[in-house]
């Protein structure tokens, strides 16, 4: 009998499905995370990564990732779980990219053996549970150590810089770090860490200010009259236009006679000098506004030997509030001298090329200034990426309170532990847990790869110590990236927090479940659709071709005449007929 055809997608939708997507959603990830593998550690490799216009040197995963532009819809996922690595903790992004992938070529295998995913993901998820209580059970408290916090802070500070291109200032730069976040609140926002940039120089040119530096902003005639540079000085903050406004571009005057223009231009000047003489009379010697101050303002400071500066960025003006205690005023009316903010000292100061305003010596800062120097851009690009995961991590140091051993020693003793683990229950979670305890072991065997030793001996060593040694001896071993073999990375000071190393295992894991969770791809023809559409309509309405079916493109944007567009001309035609 005849069997009527049964539609059910658009014409051209490409849907695939089943084992073979899966396993080629795998795939595509473990050849993403082939691309980041080697930057792990210290003696990873950095990426260079060229667009056509920009060239930009990286070791962080999350940066690589992102400048990859990975169009693979399943291999997006890694993307994202190395953002939401860096927002969360900062650090450790490229070992989730990699213990993800891991994860991933582990649940292949499984998934060739016949076991449903469904299966392993709920082993996975179970495996998660079960390394988590055993990260938190391995972690030590900040408490137990007899070392000042500070020393404890920067040491993490400086694993995190290990592996950067500036690691051989990580001592100078886990100071400045630990110095920067210290200078914070209890909040601890990271943006009020300014962090700016001056090429040239070399690195330990950098500074720390316990307070605040931006570069000198645009200025007016009388700027060069200014004093730079004041001791104790009173500081007024405005969100206030110190400038004439040409009223013929504001607003549409009519006169009769010219002296009643000379009046409207009286009228405006009164207004200022009425302003100005109020900032004067507060008694601040320094003048800061979000917007702009004109060049008679400027001159007008001059003269009364104020120092000022206009359109001042937003977050450096409130840099600026939280290190002098200042508030921004937005009116010059009646402002009470509580509003002033003040510092030691202010001081205008060459660095490198540039002009930068130093506000230093803040009482109650609450907020610290880097300045980044080096050789090339992309130098300090990257140099500001590693200080930032440093930053985080001191950040998250200080929140978690507590540490683990790093160089693969806490991947080692969790997949020791799961291995146990998984040696207790029956079926085929059994295999599958076993699998992601082998997985763990992905970070000390790269650690070893990327410095250059033999990963299998290392391994081996490492899983000898962890087994064997009694008690807690053997807990803390990992790779010795220096010398080769193994070493006791809590001891030579290779820490994290554990913050790093749990947010890693949740994500990674989380990211292994997604992908294992697919099993159809639906490619939907309608986006390609409309994306055609969409770049027609733009162009019929920038270009206004004359041709009949330009002209289409013409009505495209007309109320109902839109869905015509597309019919060739002649639709459009007839309507341009009627019209
Ligand atoms: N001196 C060291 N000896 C051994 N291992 C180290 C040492 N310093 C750092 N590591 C290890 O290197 C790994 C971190 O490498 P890396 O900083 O390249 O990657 P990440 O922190 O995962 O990602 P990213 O820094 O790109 O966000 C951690 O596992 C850490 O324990
Ligand atoms: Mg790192």
């Amino acid at each position: 009998m005849f069997q009527p055809q049964l539609v059910l997608l658009r014409e051209g939708t490409d849907t695939s499905q089943g084992k073979p997507q899966l396993v080629s959603n795998i795939n595509a990830c473990i050849n993403i995370v082939d691309t980041v593998r080697t930057t792990l550690g210290p003696c990873g490799m950095d990426k260079l990564i060229h667009n056509g216009r920009e060239v930009n040197i990286s070791n962080d995963g999350a940066t690589i990732m992102n400048l990859l532009e990975i169009v693979h819809p399943a291999a997006k996922c890694l993307v994202d779980i190395a953002k939401a690595q860096d927002n969360e903790v900062g650090d450790g992004t490229t070992s989730v990219v990699i213990l993800a992938g891991e994860f991933l070529k582990e649940a292949k295998q499984c998934v060739e053996d016949g076991i449903a995913p469904q299966v392993i993901i709920k082993a996975y998820r179970t495996a998660l549970a079960e390394a988590s209580k055993v990260l938190e059970s391995l972690s030590v408290p900040f408490s137990s150590q007899n070392v000042s916090n500070k020393e404890l802070l920067q040491r993490c500070a400086q694993t995190a810089l290990n592996s950067k291109l500036i690691n051989t200032e990580r001592e100078f730069f886990g100071k400045m770090a630990v110095d920067a976040v210290s200078a914070l609140d209890q909040d601890l926002d990271l943006d009020m860490i300014g962090i700016k940039k001056v090429t040239g120089g070399s690195m330990r040119d950098s500074i720390l200010i316990d307070g605040v530096a931006f570069k000198k902003t645009f200025s007016y005639a009388g700027f060069e009259q200014q004093r730079k540079k004041f001791d104790n000085p009173k500081v007024l903050l405005l969100n206030v236009e110190l400038e004439l406004k040409a009223e013929k571009d504001n607003a549409e005057v009519r006169v009769k006679d010219p002296k009643q223009y000379q009046s409207i231009v009286d009228a405006e000047w009164k207004i200022i000098y009425e302003k100005l003489e109020k900032c004067v009379a507060s008694g601040a010697q320094i003048v800061l506004s979000k917007l702009p101050i004109g060049d008679l303002a400027t001159q007008y400071f001059a003269d009364r030997d104020i120092f000022c500066a206009g359109r001042v960025a937003p977050d450096d003006l409130q840099r600026v509030v939280l290190a002098t205690g200042g508030v921004v005023q937005s009116t010059t009316s009646n402002i009470p001298a509580s509003a002033l903010g003040d510092c030691t000292l202010f001081e205008e100061r060459q660095i490198g090329n540039e002009r930068y305003n130093f506000f230093t010596g803040c009482k109650n800062s609450k907020t610290a200034t880097i300045i980044l120097r080096g050789g090339a851009q992309q130098f300090i690009d990257e140099a500001d990426r590693s200080l930032h995961d440093a930053i985080c991590i001191v950040k998250r140091a200080l929140k978690t309170g507590s540490v683990v051993g790093g160089g693969g020693a806490i991947e080692m003793e969790i997949s020791k532990a799961l291995r146990d683990y998984s040696r207790r229950i029956r079926g085929k979670e059994q295999m599958v847990i076993g699998g992601f305890a082998r997985a763990l072991e992905i970070i000390p065997r790269q650690l070893a790869e990327n410095a250059g030793h033999d990963s299998t001996d290392v391994l081996n060593k490492l899983r000898q110590k962890h087994y064997v040694a009694e008690g807690d001896a053997g807990r803390w071993f990992g790779v010795d990236i220096m010398n080769g073999g193994i070493c006791n990375t809590f001891e030579t000071f290779v820490w994290e927090p554990t913050l790093v190393k749990r947010n890693a295992l949740a994500s990674a894991t989380e990211a292994a479940c997604l992908i294992l969770s697919i099993d159809e791809t639906v490619k939907n023809a309608e986006s390609d659709a409309a994306k055609k559409e969409a770049a027609g309509r733009g162009r019929g309405g920038a270009g206004m071709p004359l041709s009949k079916s330009g002209m289409g493109g013409m009505f495209a944007g007309a109320p109902g005449v839109s869905k015509m567009k597309g019919k060739a001309g002649r639709t459009s035609w007839e309507i341009t007929q009627r019209a």
